[in-house]
């Protein structure tokens, strides 16, 4: 078969972008002809523009035009006008994770500590909705850039519950470390939530694909979460909190620890932990217990390598892991960190369905799922654990 040529455009210029345009490189069943960027910050997007060779666009609607496929690498709050630009015009998108949410009532004073979550659970449903609308309008798709979906360790485990049908009985799974980078993170008008979305959403996605395998492979049908209970807390907003310069804490009106208990339709649990406290570099895991085997899928840190180091200084040219807060001593050097977090088999996947067909395993309805659940989270913690139940979207 005779490859295709897909053209691409980028929005946003910073971190994700950054791995999306690393990743893209690497894709091999399609040629992937990278046209521009577009950026809010059009110093960071000149910048990006200049380091890859690729044309700096000044408007989002010039960089639609030039493009078949757009990569969504915004702040969570710009996902959902982005995605349904570039749908209306038939084109796909790629967006990042947490597929939407509620950023809040646009006011000054808005504070994701004192509003209802109610609230938030109801406008984070609509604009799935809205998405999900634009999507069945277009020909176009949105591929949900969840790379835990695509992660080896979570895909080995799917052919294990495939081969062997298995019944997963309990998920649990985190993903933690010691502060995002990115400034607006800290403002829940910007990430639509805390740690509970923006890194509950890897692990607790992962676990719905998982279940979702199970089902298929039974019945034909995925198994959908049906509630969940949770808690969270901003550890690092207590008064008491004593800072000693290792976690970021400068949050302003987000959560920073988290625990979704999910239960599925079949009864079944998950729990997830998500947290920004967490030392010793980034911490993302998921253990299946199923009726016939168990497994512990390490993504990061994994013992794929192990090295000692006598001597910080000596390592200061070497990247050993993501957040590491030190090289000396023990530690887990990720020889191929973006292979073992699924990003490139994310990409693959993602250009050879737009090239050649076929549907993504991450895609618009699991994304749905995860937002559906992780919203009555927040007004199951609330109401500091109740039961909530889970609303799920029926596929396009
Ligand atoms: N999958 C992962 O492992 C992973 C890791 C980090 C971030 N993310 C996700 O990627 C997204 C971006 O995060 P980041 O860390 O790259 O943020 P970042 O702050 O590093 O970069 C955001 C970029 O978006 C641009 N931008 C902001 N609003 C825009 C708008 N309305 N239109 C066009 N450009 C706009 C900014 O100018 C900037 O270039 C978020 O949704 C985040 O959750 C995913």
């Amino acid at each position: 078969m005779e490859k295709k040529t897909v053209r691409v455009g980028i929005v946003g210029a910073g971190f994700a972008a950054t791995f999306h345009f690393e990743s893209l490189k690497k894709v091999c069943g399609v040629d992937v002809d990278v046209r521009g960027v577009f950026a809010t910050d059009a110093k960071q997007a000149a910048e990006y523009a200049k380091a890859r060779g690729i044309k700096c666009c000044g408007s989002l609607e010039e960089l639609i035009e030039e493009a078949e496929v757009v990569h969504v690498c915004t702040p969570p709050v710009a996902h959902e006008p982005i995605a349904i630009a570039a749908l209306k015009r038939d084109r796909f998108a790629i967006v990042e994770k947490p597929l939407t949410g509620y950023f809040g009532d646009g006011s000054e004073d808005f504070s994701g500590d004192t509003f209802a979550k109610s609230d938030a659970l109801e406008h984070s449903l609509s604009s799935i909705e809205r998405m999900l609308t634009a999507e069945s309008k277009s020909k176009g798709r949105i591929l949900y850039a969840e790379n835990w979906v695509y992660a080896p360790a979570i895909q080995k485990e799917r052919e294990i519950i495939e081969k062997t049908g298995s019944q997963i009985l309990w998920i649990h799974g985190e993903e933690a470390h010691s502060g995002s980078h990115a400034a607006t993170y800290a403002y829940w008008k910007f990430s639509g939530g805390g740690v509970m979305i923006g890194k509950g959403c890897h692990p607790l996605t992962a676990a719905l694909y998982l279940k979702g395998v199970e089902g298929n492979v039974r019945d034909g049908k995925p198994i959908r979460p049906k509630a969940v209970s949770a808690r969270t807390h901003a550890l690092t907003r207590l008064e008491n909190f004593r800072d000693e310069g290792h976690i970021r804490c400068d949050y302003h009106d987000i959560d920073d620890f988290s625990l979704m208990h999910v239960v599925f339709e079949d009864g079944t649990i998950a729990d997830i932990f998500a947290s920004d406290i967490i030392l010793g570099g980034i911490h993302n895991w998921l253990e299946v217990a199923a009726n016939n085997h168990r497994s512990i899928c390490n993504i990061n840190p994994n013992t794929a390598m192990q090295t000692y180091n006598p001597v910080e200084v000596n390592f200061k040219d070497i990247y050993v892991v993501e957040k590491t807060g030190t090289k000396q001593g023990w530690s887990s050097p990720s020889p191929d960190e973006d292979w073992f977090t699924g990003y490139p088999q994310e990409m693959e996947a993602f250009y050879g369905s737009i090239a050649y067909g076929g549907a993504v395993e991450s895609d618009s309805r699991l994304a749905a799922d995860a937002i559906s659940t992780i919203y009555s989270a927040y007004v199951s913690a609330e109401q500091a654990g109740a039961e909530v139940a889970v609303k799920t979207f029926s596929s396009n």
